[in-house]
């Protein structure tokens, strides 16, 4: 038997969501101590502002998630009421398609701007976390892409079409 909308968004809240919150905050504060350690540098500083949006955007869309798109799906498949929103959650469902994308890719570029800085070690470190958070973030996007907004925007338009009839 296929897993239910809920089963698929509360495994990726569990596993994906709180491995994010877990790991986002140590690369701040590896990012901060290689500030520390480092004379202050145009890359390390754009690296770190960069940083700040990225965690920031996933932040916002993983909150987006867990109080809006997750529990509408949810609603829908049970037939109950969804929570109230003034956000069109079908733009924002497309929005975020394309954050899965361009999050992966900031981080690429993250790594790239710091990797030749001259504390290799503690850079090496920053890359490596990095690394593992993507890791876990293709596997969480591919989860998304393929299970979640399918299956929601079927649930979507069967409630559409259900209310039209
Ligand atoms: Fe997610
Ligand atoms: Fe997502």
């Amino acid at each position: 038997m296929q897993p239910s909308f809920k089963e698929i968004v509360e495994e990726i809240v569990a596993n994906h969501h709180s491995f994010l919150r877990k790991e986002l905050p140590k690369i701040s504060e590896l990012l901060e101590a290689l500030a520390d350690d480092c004379s202050p540098s145009d890359a390390l500083i754009e690296a770190q502002k960069l940083y700040k949006k990225v965690r920031s955007k996933i932040e916002t869309h993983l909150k987006d998630e867990e109080t809006l798109l997750f529990p509408t799906g949810i609603a829908l498949e049970s037939e109950d009421v969804a929570p109230v929103t003034e956000m069109n959650l079908l733009e924002r469902l497309h929005e975020m398609e394309v954050e899965h994308d361009g999050c992966g890719n900031a981080l690429t570029t993250l790594s790239q701007m710091i990797a030749t800085l001259p504390n290799k070690e503690q850079t090496e470190q920053v890359i490596s976390k990095i690394k593992s958070v993507q890791k876990d973030l293709a596997i969480h996007v591919e989860k998304e892409n393929t299970l979640v907004h399918p299956r929601f925007l079927e649930l979507f338009e069967a409630r559409s079409s259900a209310r039209c009839s």
